[in-house]
């Protein structure tokens, strides 16, 4: 079901210190801040040759990554995103092995602008996972 990893997301609790240090020290291609007020994030996206890392940062008090970031003060991994073809096959199938989607109903529009949803942690090994049509 589930084919490339399209991102790594990490929770920072400032998003431009964090942009510097993938710039500046690693060297890497990083895209411009964008804020997504319907999610209450600003993100950064770090292109690498194979993948992805998402730099995601609270835009306000009520910020899903909020809470993320006072059990993680320093930042710390968020979730990983899995490639999937077909979406609603990804949620019939889940939903056939009693695995519960985070919010249930219809995919989301992600980051990315293309449908998502997200699968809860504990079922998948303490790891939040996010699962992106292609
Ligand atoms: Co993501």
């Amino acid at each position: 079901m589930i084919g490339k990893l399209n991102h790594v997301a990490i929770a920072v609790p400032d998003i431009t210190e964090a942009s510097k240090t993938y710039r500046n020290v690693f060297g890497a291609k990083v895209s411009e801040q964008i804020d997504q007020p319907e999610h209450g994030v600003k993100i950064v996206f770090i292109k690498l040759p194979n993948t992805q890392i998402e730099l995601i940062s609270p835009l306000n008090k009520n910020s899903p990554i909020s809470k993320f970031l006072k059990k993680n003060p320093n930042g710390g991994i968020h979730h990983l995103c899995y490639e999937v073809e077909n979406i609603d096959l990804a949620i019939e199938k889940l939903s056939e092995k009693d695995f519960g989607l985070l919010e249930p109903g219809k995919p989301k529009l992600g980051a990315h602008g293309k449908p998502v949803i997200f699968l809860h942690p504990s079922k998948c090994n303490g790891t939040l996972i996010e699962l992106q049509q292609e």
